[in-house]
Order: C-alpha cells, then sequence, then structure tokens
C-alpha cells in the first residue's frame, strides 16, 4: 500500500482560525454538574469550579466554548439561572430536573478560568425575538437599564460583552422544542438578528442550519434560512456526528470525506445565493448513538425526571480517537469556508474529559488527536493533493486510502495523517517551496502520541521529500521544521 501527497507552501488554503477549536457544555446529564462544576469536590474552588477539570481543559486547549445548548436551549429561561432565586424546573429535552444552581454568571467566570470565548444560544424553540434582545442586554450593555442593572447588581458590574451569539439550535430538526420550518425560522431568526444588532452592533451570529447531511431539508433548508438571514447573520451552522454503523470501520473511518463533502455542498448554497457566510460547525463528534435510543432514553422515560444523570457518557476506543483525528484534518482542509467549530461536547456527554462525581478527571483517547491538533494546526493550511491507493467504502465510495491536512507557520509545517488502510501504508510527502526536516514523528495509541519507530519517518537530503510509514488504521502526525530552524 502506499500513497503520494504533495503540497506548496504557496498553495494555501486559507489561515487557521483559531476557533476552529472550540468545544461545547450543555445542561445536558453531568456536562455541568459533576462535570465543570461540583462544589465540595476536593479539587473545586470556592465557585464550585472542578480544578482537575480546569487543568484538563487548558491542556485540550480549546479557544471558544458553546453554552448552555443545544437541545436543552430550546426550552431554557435564561433568567433561571441568574440572581439568588434559582427555580427548579423540568428539562424536557433531556428529561431532567434542572436546579439552575450554574447558570450565566457561572459559566462566564469558569469560560474566563478556562481561557476560552463564550458563544452563547438563544432559545428559539419556545421563546423568540423579545428573550433573546433581552439576554443580549442582560450580558452586554453597561448599565443603566432594568436589565443590565440587575446584572449588575448579580456580582458582574462590567458587561460580559459576549461577541458570538447563535440564534437556536437545530430547529430543522422535528426532535427540536419549538421545531420550525425553514421559513417560520428563518423569519424568526431574521427579526431577532435585527434587534440584536441594534442592540449591540458588534455581535457575530450564527443561523442554525442543517442537523446533520442526511436531513431531508439540508440544501433547502440553507437556502432558505439564507434568504431571510441574509446581510443579518455572520455564520451558519452545521452540526455533524459520525459513528461506526454494523462493524463497518472502513466506512466509520471514511467519515472525514463525508464532512467534506457536507462542507463543500452547503458551501455551493451559500455561493449560489451569493453571500459571505462563514461556516460553524458548531457540533462535530463521533458518537453512538445506539446508547442514547436504546439505553440513555428508556432508561429516563421509566424513570422518573432524574437530576443530572449520567447520560451519553460514551467511551471512545483508539478507532473512535483516530476518526477524531481525521475529522479535524477535514475542518482544516476546509478553512477557507469554515470559520470556526466546537467539538461536542467537553466533559462527560461524549466528551474527551470525563469524571467521576466526587472523584478522579480523566482524559479519554479522542482527547489526543483534538489537543495536538490546537496546539500544533498553526498558520495557514495547505492545499494537499493525494494519488496512490484508493479505499472503496460502503456509505462513502471510494476515499483516499490515506486522509492529510498540512499546516505551515512560519518555519514549522506539521502534516495530520489518517491510515484508512488495514496495513501499513508507505507515504511519500513532496514539499514544494522550502526544505524541512522532520523533527517529531508521532502516532496514536489511546493514551496519548508515541513516537514512530526510528526509521519510519525521514526527509531527503535536499529536504523537499519526507517518506513515512503509517501504521495500520492509524493518526499520525508529523512535525516538521527547517534545517536550519
Ligand atoms: O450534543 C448533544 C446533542 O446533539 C445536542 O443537544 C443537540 O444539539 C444535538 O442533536
Amino acid at each position: 500500500m502506499s500513497v503520494r501527497i504533495e503540497a506548496s507552501v504557496s498553495d494555501v488554503v486559507g489561515p487557521v482560525p483559531r476557533r476552529l477549536f472550540g468545544s461545547f457544555v450543555e445542561h445536558l446529564g453531568r456536562a455541568v454538574y459533576t462535570g465543570i462544576h461540583e462544589p465540595g469536590h476536593s479539587t473545586s474552588d470556592s465557585r464550585g469550579f472542578r480544578g482537575d477539570v480546569l487543568e484538563l481543559v487548558r491542556e485540550l486547549g480549546p479557544t471558544v466554548v458553546r453554552y448552555p445548548g443545544g437541545n436543552f436551549v430550546s426550552a431554557y429561561r435564561w433568567e433561571d439561572g441568574v440572581g439568588p432565586d434559582r427555580p427548579v424546573r423540568l428539562d424536557p429535552a433531556w428529561h431532567s430536573v434542572e436546579s439552575n444552581r450554574f447558570g450565566l454568571h457561572e459559566f462566564a467566570a469558569w469560560a474566563q478560568a478556562a481561557d476560552v470565548e463564550v458563544m452563547y444560544a438563544v432559545n428559539l424553540g419556545t421563546r423568540g425575538v423579545q428573550e433573546a434582545a433581552d439576554v443580549l442586554e442582560y450580558c452586554n450593555h453597561p448599565g443603566g437599564t432594568e436589565l443590565s442593572e440587575r446584572r449588575r447588581a448579580n456580582g458582574a458590574d462590567r458587561p460580559f460583552g459576549f461577541r458570538l451569539w447563535c440564534l437556536g439550535n437545530e430547529m430543522d430538526g422535528p426532535w427540536q422544542i419549538g421545531h420550525k420550518t425553514a421559513d417560520e425560522y428563518g423569519r424568526l431568526a431574521a427579526e431577532t438578528a435585527r434587534v440584536m444588532r441594534m442592540i449591540d452592533p458588534d455581535v457575530e451570529l450564527v443561523v442554525a442550519g442543517s442537523s446533520h447531511a442526511d436531513m431531508p431539508t439540508f440544501g433547502e433548508w440553507e437556502r432558505t434560512v439564507l434568504r431571510h438571514t441574509a446581510g443579518l447573520v455572520d455564520h451558519i451552522s452545521l452540526h455533524a456526528y459520525y459513528q461506526e454503523h454494523d462493524g463497518d470501520t472502513a466506512s466509520y473511518l471514511a467519515s472525514a470525506a463525508a464532512l467534506d463533502a457536507y462542507i463543500r455542498t452547503a458551501a455551493g448554497v451559500i455561493d449560489e445565493l451569493g453571500l459571505e457566510v462563514g461556516i460553524s460547525v458548531d457540533e462535530w463528534n463521533v458518537w453512538d448513538l445506539r446508547r442514547w435510543n436504546e439505553t440513555d432514553q428508556p432508561r429516563l422515560v421509566a424513570g422518573g425526571w432524574p437530576e443530572h444523570p449520567p447520560l451519553l457518557e460514551d467511551t471512545y476506543t483508539l478507532t473512535d480517537a483516530v476518526v477524531v483525528g481525521s475529522l479535524l484534518g477535514a475542518l482544516l482542509r476546509n478553512v477557507d469556508r469554515v470559520t470556526m467549530a466546537n467539538q461536542a461536547q467537553l466533559v462527560n456527554v461524549i466528551a474527551p474529559i470525563r469524571t467521576e462525581p466526587g472523584g478522579a478527571a480523566w482524559r479519554q483517547p479522542t482527547f489526543h488527536p483534538f489537543r495536538l491538533v490546537s496546539s500544533l494546526a498553526r498558520g495557514v493550511s495547505l492545499q494537499v493533493s493525494v494519488e496512490g491507493d484508493r479505499l472503496r467504502t460502503e456509505r462513502h465510495g471510494e476515499v483516499d486510502l490515506v486522509d492529510v491536512a498540512a499546516t505551515l507557520d512560519g518555519s514549522a509545517g506539521a502534516v495530520f495523517l489518517t491510515n484508512r488502510a488495514t496495513a501499513s501504508t508507505d507515504v511519500e510527502i513532496r514539499l514544494r517551496g522550502a526544505r524541512f526536516e522532520v523533527a517529531a514523528a508521532e502516532t496514536l495509541s489511546a493514551a496519548g502520541p508515541v513516537s514512530l519507530p526510528g526509521a519510519a519517518a525521514t526527509s531527503d537530503a535536499k529536504g523537499t521529500t519526507v517518506t513515512v510509514t503509517l501504521p495500520p488504521r492509524s493518526w499520525s502526525l508529523l512535525r516538521l521544521a527547517a534545517p536550519d530552524a
């Protein structure tokens, strides 16, 4: 098995946006309660923020975190989570009881402690224009009005200054509370965006696109929603989750090809309308939905209304981590259109970080590719071409045997490679326009990256060709450096 890859330092897809490495915290299961927040935990500070989790979050390196949902937001009253009186309510989306002990101020403080930007979603399911305007005024208006003074009285003298706002969540999905047709949602999103811009002209708005590529409305949904919101929004979201179906690992490992196609189709609709709107892949991950459909949901419905029950606590494997690595590669390959992306989610819920209530916090295998790409993919993403052996898959047709993304930051390069083959694959990488040598060559194990054996990755004397042998069904990375750097 062999593959040849070519790239040129002057053939660039675009700058790598730091917001590509976003994450997501929803009021769902134990993402918040006993996830990021657990008063009384031995590592928690006076605000109840788990120190062990914060340490892992900083190591992981997300840059922006979406909050508070997700499906949860579509029936959420943001006022419940501010001030001294916190009503206990049903959360119909996840069939749970929401204590509201954690809310807006707590999340703003946590985000500051984690050094991440906040991406705040408003409820356009059961609520509308007025409540979205209210929460924005509460957060971003300096003072002198009832809402801004209420924020100040609740302990935040200065405005939170949140820039990024999502106009609802997955409104195309029949499972969504307040689900709407594209026309209904497009109108509501446009009117909401208009007043939000009046209140704070500096906001960046994300209108909800499709929940996944197989939605029967995908394409038409984007077309309709963007016609309504043209000139009012900056980004349109896409959500994308992948899983292995019936033991078909080959197709699962080709998920990044499906993500590429999904992004390019949405970009085609944006172009057709002549708009300058970025794509925000603000929920993406690997997620075995069977757990929710067959175990979590029936258990919830049969068992009453628990408070922050364990939900969607998928335990990930090395194969899942390989797929996560390749999905990050797809995002990098599409930075000409993708302005931000959020891995869903951050802690406990289909997450790279897991915790035990009152106990330990640990990294899942999917933690490692995210950490490595968020720390190494800097500068610009390079256009890459792949030739050689290909792989036929059941779900995604014929795909490159090796999936590749490459970035360049001055004299430092990084190449991220997914070998989809069941055998080792020899890869030759030709880089035009600069000389490089291999500074490090690592491949993923479930516990993190390990060095590839000594001779597995080398550069030739001229520094223009790198050869590497990739282990079967693996995700690997090469760090390249100019010889005199
Ligand atoms: O991330 C879990 C759920 O997946 C989110 O709440 C929803 O938006 C999506 O369907």
